[in-house]
């Protein structure tokens, strides 16, 4: 029988797991290692999906462009029973495993899964297969999303600019716009100061970043440059629950990552040449995406200890009906455990 919608049997189960993934990051908050932060984050995510009745493929994993001790592509997580609803998995287990190791805001643990209406589905299409590399990326919440003026990743930057600003009848110097701090950034912050934008620099965690134009509230009106495309894939599916726009395309940092785009993924110049939107990269009604804060960021607040208790905040949603929760969750450290794959066990904090 097909279910009319699925997703509702694991939603709330994707939420244990970045819960769970984010309390195994923070015992290691601080403590300068990314890459022990980042394996007990995806050890608990697998953990976790050994409990939940579904047959997931990831399809998007963590960024090999790093080397992290992440959950990658062609991984299957799920209990796997034969009636298990099939799901397309894409997630970060750390995205922000820098600022963990370092104590600074801006880490979450995220999961976005598009799930099958039928358990003989193939659930493969749901994510696309885009290579881990760098994509060119401009997002825009839904007020400006959902206008007759839409933007274009190839239009000039003071043109889209004058179309956000239109379109949240602001100012364009009123407007503030999210970009990464990196070098290679220095020709757009140069440019939106140039116009009057408010520059909010973000060390690292551009999934956060890409969907705080869609979120009410989140003071962030616009979040352009270039980031990972693992992340691009994320964020495209929490930014298609709250109905905004994100436009991306690969962006090959070098002539060695353009020739191993070509040789390894096989990358044709179409390829290259792409321009995703939110609906190509996150295809489908049946998505949900779950994100618990690691530390405080415009979408969540971070872990915090209080009486014996962990608390932790998080944020669920669904595309089919763009139901948006937050999820405030106290663990009792007496009590709480955390199942991990690695063993099978569950080990306390
Ligand atoms: P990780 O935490 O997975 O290392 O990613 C952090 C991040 O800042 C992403 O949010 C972003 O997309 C990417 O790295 C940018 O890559 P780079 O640091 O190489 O510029």
């Amino acid at each position: 029988m097909p279910r009319h919608d699925p997703e509702r049997a694991i939603d709330l189960d994707l939420v244990r797991c970045t819960e769970n993934a984010s309390l195994a990051a923070w015992k290691h908050f601080g403590r300068g290692d990314k890459n022990t932060a980042d394996y007990a984050a995806s050890d608990a995510i697998r953990g976790m999906f050994e409990l939940i009745e579904c047959r997931g493929l990831v399809r998007i994993g963590e960024g090999r462009k790093d080397d992290a001790p992440g959950i990658f592509t062609g991984e299957r997580l799920g209990a796997w029973g034969e009636d298990h609803i099939p799901a397309a998995i894409a997630l970060d287990p750390i995205d922000g495993t820098t600022l963990t190791a370092k104590g600074l805001p801006g880490a979450i643990s995220v999961i976005a899964a598009s799930t099958c209406t039928r358990p003989e589905d193939n659930p493969s299409g749901l994510f696309p297969a885009i290579p881990s590399h760098y994509m060119q990326k401009l997002a825009v919440g839904p007020i400006v999303a959902e206008s007759d003026v839409h933007v274009d990743l190839d239009a000039p930057l003071r043109a889209t600019l004058s179309t956000v600003a239109g379109q949240l009848r602001k100012r364009v110097r009123d407007l503030v716009v999210v970009v990464l701090d990196r070098p290679r950034h220095e020709a757009i912050i140069t440019e939106l100061r140039g116009v009057g934008c408010g520059v909010r620099l973000i060390p690292d965690g551009d999934v956060a970043a890409a969907i705080a134009p869609s979120l009410p509230d989140s003071g962030v009106d616009a979040y352009v440059g270039v980031g990972g495309s693992p992340e691009a894939v994320i964020a495209a599916a929490a930014i298609k629950c709250l109905g905004g726009q994100q436009l991306c395309r690969m962006w090959p940092k070098s002539d060695d990552e353009l020739a191993t785009l070509k040789a390894e993924h096989r990358c044709t110049p179409d390829d290259l040449a792409r321009v995703w939107d939110v609906e190509s990269m996150a295809p489908g009604e049946h998505i949900i995406f779950a994100a618990t804060g690691i530390s405080d960021s415009p979408m969540l607040p971070g872990i915090r200890y209080r009486n014996h208790h962990a608390v932790t905040t998080s944020i669920l949603m669904r595309a089919r009906n763009r139901t948006v929760r937050r999820v405030e969750a106290y663990h009792d450290l007496g009590r709480k455990t955390i199942r991990v794959g690695s063993s099978g066990d569950e080990v306390t904090l």
